[in-house]
């Protein structure tokens, strides 16, 4: 077993690809005749896109038929591509490439952890792939965030046991899945909002070196 592994979120740690989804939502939403919020889609932080279009059709006050919830599903994957298409190295968040390179350099086992079917896609527009030692995501797992199975099974991948696990996340569910893992928590974001992380801050410049190694064990 290796001493310890870090565990990443990808939706708001790594790169803000919040905006696009909320875009791509609020086109279907418009098509179905209601307005969507940036406010709203705070809700949909973390929640898987079955979910999400769940969600949504409730705000909307939309029934759906079996087909008609498949076809919007699909309609809102596309549209969704169409924004990650044009996304390169400029889209990560600030010094996101400085603790990977950290950890890398003390062959620190690095997994992503995400409730997102796109993820490989997006690690290889920014050019960010290479660093992961294992890609858990939406594609692996069938229990969504909260639930641990997502970083319970990074774990594994990395060979490390879950309480030598450190997770970064900005979404709640994604904080309680980490909890239930019982690895460490870090919250990236709002402190009020992610008040039940170990630890929290509004982004990885706050996050001093000497932490970092303390977390490392290096
Ligand atoms: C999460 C996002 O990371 O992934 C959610 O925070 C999103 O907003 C979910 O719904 C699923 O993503 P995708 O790319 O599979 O639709
Ligand atoms: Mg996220």
């Amino acid at each position: 077993m290796r001493e310890v592994g870090f565990i990443f979120d990808l939706d708001g740690v790594i790169v803000d690809t919040a905006k696009y989804h909320y875009l791509a939502w609020k086109n279907l939403a418009n098509e179905l005749g209601f307005e969507f919020t940036k406010q709203q889609n705070e809700l949909f932080k973390g929640v898987s896109r079955k979910k999400s279009l769940e969600i949504l059709l409730d705000l909307g006050k939309v029934k759906a038929t079996q087909e008609q919830f498949d076809g919007w599903m699909v309609e809102k994957n596309v549209d969704y591509l169409a924004y990650i298409e044009k996304m390169d190295e400029s889209e990560i968040l600030p010094d996101v490439p400085k603790v990977l390179q950290f950890l890398k350099s003390n062959t620190i086992p690095i997994s992503l952890g995400s409730a997102s079917k796109n993820a490989r896609p997006i690690l290889e527009k920014v050019n960010l792939l290479t660093y992961f030692d294992a890609i858990v995501d939406g594609n692996s797992v069938s229990n969504a965030k909260p639930n641990p199975e997502v970083f319970l099974i990074a774990a594994k991948e990395l060979g490390v046991s879950p309480e030598n696990c450190v997770v970064f996340e900005d979404a709640v569910a994604g904080i309680q899945a980490a909890n239930a893992a019982n690895m460490l928590s870090i919250g990236i974001g709002d402190k009020e909002v992610l008040h039940e992380a170990d630890y929290v801050f509004t982004d990885f410049t706050q996050i001093e070196l000497e932490f970092l190694k303390k977390l490392a064990k290096v």
